[in-house]
């Protein structure tokens, strides 16, 4: 090998090296310190506590859109229960029902002879088939009905289902209940001897013995026979806090910690027409009794089992304030009068009277019945969604308000007009803020309401998120935009008061908006990042911003920058945590170079501080089914932990270092006293 070779095979052996690094660094989230050109200082003033965050400042917005309630977060797995989503005209179309056997062996059809008022449509079937004659014998498995669910249903082998449904018959037969995959192999069955009789309903409690996330329940006979079913339903009974939402979906939003839950839309409460629009008193009772509706502006039939009631219940199961969007008399196309707008403010405050009356009110009584004797704790509403510029909303929304601080002077009333720049022209609390645009644009408005008035009525920036081209399906950088926007959010955090993504949930299979921070079908799911960028966020509900101010020698590392510092205080374990986050949006890498003033490096503990980073190869990089972590934040123990340290910012990146300190005397009985929520603030961000 001659020197020139070998100083080749040099070279090349070093420049693998670096690669080598290179590609740990990055497939690590680790980046190497030398490529960060620049040092951004970030003084942080420890000596006061600082201001409280509201405890609601970030929160979750549930709207039933891309199959997020129906098909999703609500559990049930049979879609169209009742045979009402192909209208109320019979005959009428039954799907995703299907019909097992031929025309020979089986007829089906839709008639009006429910025993529910509400839900007038059932299914008529037929058997012609008999396996008792030797001249009509039937398919094996006999024949039936279909319903796949929502493209298909999760069943797990080991796991339990209940089966509930309505039927009336005229003669004795067996009936053969059971999950299915499409092929006719059996999950899980039961056989069930029925007796001619009027309509009553059935239940039972299916374990299947296999598994298949693409499955269907059937309902089948081999006998001769004529009936009727309504009302079927298939619910795992395993459920979020045994309430009926799907557990994982709910753990997801659990682990965000969330201040509030807004519900149960936009959109979706106004409808395109009024006639579709969303109604709290159809959503609640006995499922048998809600009839469903077809919401018109995201194109799909709900069965209303994520009601009013479901709205109200999840809040509390999530430990999180309720606010409720009621349909004030304006949807897409229509506008209600002022002077006939009566009535649309009496059912809201009956509304009203359901979530928190007292059981011997009429309202409250019927929220009795449904398990929750207790009020549930609504103290916040909005009038309408979006519908500020819409003929008759100022006028509309002066009649609610005026009703409801009359009978609920607690209650803090949301307008639909943007107050951030200019004082509104009627009363409010909060007034609701929707943000969609692009990356750059998102980022710049991390300022948004530093020029807002310090007085009047507070923003609930309601939905927030990138979109369009920036965003992919949720890409890394429309997370990073977001992440940036939420620290001005917390810098403002003396006139925002509220704040939450949009949406928030994804059905694969029908996604009707993108991007979206969940993304679920049958029996996967998974956070994009615009989801985990929240996690971010989770512990500066009641914490307290503490001031701090950024330098630097060079313009375009501080452009590119977003950073906050917030103080917390942990009850149960007597630590504090300082934690500053900081948003690289940059394509550079950057060092941070931290100065606190207020604490002493005796306090710093540096087994209890960690960082956390979120960032990838790709700013366009996003989360997948197949690759369900590829962007998430990666946790590391801080072992530099001090007052003064510098911590590297990989370009493209989110960071927060969490500082665990030792109580001082003074702060404590400070933080101690205000603190609102402690909620986990000891673990670091994935935990
Ligand atoms: O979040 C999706 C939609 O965006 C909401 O329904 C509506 O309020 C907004 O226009």
């Amino acid at each position: 090998m001659s020197a020139g070779d070998r100083h080749a095979l040099h070279t090349v052996t070093a420049m693998s090296r670096l690669l080598c690094i290179l590609v740990v660094a990055f497939t690590t989230h680790l980046v190497v310190p030398a490529l960060a050109q620049s040092t951004v200082t970030l003084k942080v003033n420890a000596t006061n506590p600082g201001r409280q965050i509201p405890s609601t400042l970030f929160g979750l917005f549930f709207e039933e859109i891309n199959h997020a309630g129906d098909g999703g977060l609500w559990a049930e797995l049979v879609q169209n229960r009742g045979f009402e989503a192909g209208g109320l005209n019979v005959p009428s179309i039954i799907e995703p029902w299907y019909k097992i056997g031929t025309a020979a062996q089986i007829t089906i059809g839709t008639e009006c002879s429910s025993p529910h008022a509400r839900n007038p449509v059932a299914l008529k079937i037929e058997v012609l088939c008999d396996n008792n004659d030797a001249s009509l014998q039937c398919p094996k498995g006999g024949v039936g009905v279909a319903n796949p669910g929502f493209w298909g249903m999760n069943i797990l082998s080991g796991s339990k289902y209940r089966v509930e449904y309505w039927l009336k018959t005229t003669s004795s037969f067996n009936l053969s209940v059971a999950f299915t995959s499409a092929n006719g192999t059996v999950l899980a069955q039961e056989h069930v001897s029925l007796n001619a009789g009027e309509w009553r309903k059935y239940s039972v409690v299916l374990m299947a013995t296999s598994t298949d996330h693409n499955a269907r329940l059937s309902l089948t006979s081999g006998t001769r026979s004529v009936f009727w079913v309504d009302q079927v339903s298939g619910m795992p009974t395993d459920t979020f806090k045994g309430h009926g939402f799907r557990k994982e979906l709910a753990t997801m939003i659990s682990d965000l910690k969330p201040g509030f839950l807004r519900f149960p839309g936009g959109c979706y409460v106004e409808g395109a027409r009024l006639v579709n629009a969303f109604r709290w008193r159809d959503s609640v009772g006995p499922y048998e009794n809600r009839p469903g509706h077809y919401g018109d502006v995201w194109y799909y039939w709900s069965d209303d089992g994520f009601g009013y009631f479901e709205g109200l219940q999840l809040a509390e199961d999530l430990g999180a304030a309720p606010i409720w969007v009621f349909n004030n008399g304006i949807s897409h196309e229509q506008s209600v009068s002022t002077d006939v707008i009566g009535p649309w403010v009496q059912d809201v405050l009956e509304g009203i009277e359901f979530a928190r009356g007292p059981v011997s009110s009429k309202y409250g009584a019927m929220r009795a019945s449904m398990g929750h004797p207790d009020p549930f704790p609504l103290h916040h509403v909005a009038i309408g969604n979006e519908d500020c510029y819409k003929p008759y909303y100022k006028e509309n929304y002066m009649e609610f308000y005026k009703a409801i601080k009359l009978l609920y002077p607690d209650i803090q009333v949301i307008s639909n007009c943007d107050g951030s720049g200019a004082a509104l022209d009627h009363p409010a609390d909060l007034y609701d803020y929707h943000i969609y645009t692009n990356a750059n644009n998102l980022f710049s408005m991390r300022h948004q309401f530093d020029k807002t008035s310090r007085s009047g009525p507070k923003a609930f920036v309601s939905e927030y998120a990138v979109t369009g081209s920036d965003s992919g399906k949720g890409s890394l950088l429309a997370s990073l935009a977001e992440g940036a926007f939420l620290i001005g959010l917390e810098l403002n955090s003396d006139v925002v008061h509220m704040a939450s993504y949009a949406p928030l949930f994804v059905n694969d299979n029908d996604r009707r908006w993108n991007p979206d921070a969940i993304v679920f079908n049958s029996w996967q799911q998974y956070g994009t990042p615009s989801y985990w960028v929240q996690q971010f966020f989770k512990k500066s509900n009641g914490a307290y911003l503490i001031s701090s101010t950024m330098e630097a020698d060079s313009a375009s590392a501080l452009a590119n920058l977003a950073t906050s510092a917030v103080r917390t205080y942990n009850a149960s374990t007597g630590m504090e945590y300082m934690i500053v986050k900081a948003v690289n949006f940059g394509s550079s890498a950057l060092n941070l170079s931290i100065a606190v003033s207020g604490i002493s490096a005796n306090n710093v503990v540096a087994a209890d501080s960690h960082i956390t980073v979120m960032t990838s190869g790709a700013v366009m990089d996003e989360n997948s089914f197949t690759n369900p972590k590829k962007v998430v934040p990666q946790v590391s123990q801080a072992e530099n932990a001090a007052p003064n340290m510098q911590i590297l910012l990989p370009a493209h990146s989110i960071t927060a270092l969490e500082l665990g300190l030792l109580p001082t005397k003074s702060s404590t009985a400070t933080l101690e006293v205000t603190q609102v929520t402690s909620k986990d603030s000891k673990a670091p961000f994935l935990v």
